[in-house]
């Protein structure tokens, strides 16, 4: 924040990005998300891998590499950019629920680290894919734990009721871990549990370690993936665990439930790597009082560029970034531009009472999930991504063109 109010990120005044790259724009704090995955790599030396759902493209999963984490893909797309970025297979684990022969197959072929087991129908296509083959592939089994996450239910992936994984009650785990040991191209390395995402409980994890390290010692597993999920504070009065405090606490977890000495415990967060270290820019076109009813102000992105509001119903905060030391006593909804009344980004947020248009609006914690989940509704371009650093800006990745919107029309 410099003295005048005007908020800067990485040196540079965020309404001179907005003016110069136009909105909206994804404006990432590079070393905010360096500190992150430092954090993380210290938080867990036995290995932890960014979940690249969470935020993909070759700068990032670059920056995920470089700072020593691993990358976790779920479809052959994440996969391509993974690879493209110049990842090796060594650093790579493939997830899916659903992973389709092409998909194994280009995870075999680029020497995939481990590949996440989710169903036995997927155990019989593994077994037809690496057979014959000079050294067996490594996997993980995804067990369900039956753990609650206390999170919203959309996201929820640890209670037995999930398309994911083998569940651990009905014995399901046990006889795929019994499929698998009998398959001479596949090695069977480890557990990997993911209850859920934007978890805010660390004893929620702590129960799923409780739950799996029974299973981990009768199997003989050497590891034990946690997965993802750690929650990320978004609104004023949130506070989350840190990454330390969650990985100290999965251990402490390991230790009290007499987990194997020397198991390898990793985990594959994504949102607390990236969520905190972007803010979206808008441009506010329309504001529009209905009289004792409701302010709205619009701006020139929406649902397209953070469906989360919608599909969760996730708070945000909204502010003025040239303006952040200015009262913020008017209550308005921000909303989008797209044709639906459900298209709106913050409900009741909180402005400055001379929010005009023209003005450039700032809505904070947007990293993860956002352009991730971005989409063309009402033929909306997505919008462009600048990583910033010591007063220097790189677009990492462009602002789509109409043109591109017409990219693959036959
Ligand atoms: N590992 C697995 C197997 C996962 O399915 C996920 C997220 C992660 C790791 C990373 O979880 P994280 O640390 O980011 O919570 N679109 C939703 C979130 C969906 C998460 C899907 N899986 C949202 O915007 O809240």
């Amino acid at each position: 924040m410099s003295p005048s109010g005007r908020l800067s990120i990485g040196g540079l005044d965020v309404c001179d990005l907005a003016a110069e790259h136009g909105t909206p724009l994804f404006v990432y704090d590079e070393v905010h998300l360096r500190s992150r995955c430092t954090e993380a790599v210290a938080a867990w030396p036995d290995g932890v891998a960014y979940a690249t759902k969470a935020f993909l493209c070759k700068a990032m999963a670059q920056l995920a590499l470089e700072e020593g984490m691993s990358l976790d893909v779920s479809t052959a797309g994440e996969l391509h950019v993974a690879l493209a970025a110049g990842a090796s297979g060594s650093d790579l684990v493939l997830h899916g629920n659903n992973k389709s022969d092409a998909e194994i197959d280009a995870a075999i072929d680029c020497g995939i680290g481990r590949i996440v087991v989710d169903s036995f129908d997927e155990i019989d296509r593994l077994q037809r894919l690496s057979h014959g083959l000079p050294e067996p592939i490594s996997v993980l089994l995804r067990v369900t734990p039956g753990v609650e996450a206390h999170t919203h239910e959309f996201v929820t992936t640890g209670v037995e009721d999930t398309k994911f994984g083998f569940s651990l009650q009905s014995g399901a785990a046990a006889e795929a871990a019994a499929r698998l040991r009998a398959v001479p191209s596949i090695d069977l390395v480890g557990a990997h549990a993911h209850i859920g995402s934007q978890v805010f409980r660390v004893d929620s994890f702590e129960q799923t370690v409780a739950m799996l390290a029974p299973f981990v010692a009768e199997h003989r597993l050497a590891e034990l993936c946690i997965g993802g999920g750690l929650g990320e504070a978004y609104v004023t009065g949130e506070t989350a665990p840190t990454m330390t405090e969650w990985a100290d606490a999965v251990r402490a977890a390991g230790a009290a439930n007499d987990l194997p000495e020397g198991t390898r415990i990793t985990a594959e967060p994504g949102r607390s790597i990236v969520a905190a270290a972007a803010i979206t820019l808008y441009t506010v076109g329309t504001v529009k009082s209905l009289p004792g009813v409701r302010h709205f102000v619009s701006v020139d992105g929406g649902m397209s560029d953070n469906p989360r509001p919608v599909l969760y119903g996730s708070g945000y905060e909204a502010f003025l970034p040239d303006r952040t030391t200015h009262e913020r006593p008017r209550c308005v909804d921000v909303v989008g531009k797209h044709c639906e009344s459900g298209d709106f980004i913050v409900k009741n947020a909180n402005l400055p009472d001379e929010v005009s248009v023209g003005d450039i609006l700032a809505t904070p914690v947007t990293g993860a999930y956002g352009h991730t989940m971005a989409s063309n509704y009402n033929k909306v371009p997505r919008p462009a991504v600048l990583f910033v650093r010591d007063g220097q800006a790189r677009v990492v990745v462009k602002r789509e063109t109409l043109d591109d919107l017409l990219r693959l029309d036959a």
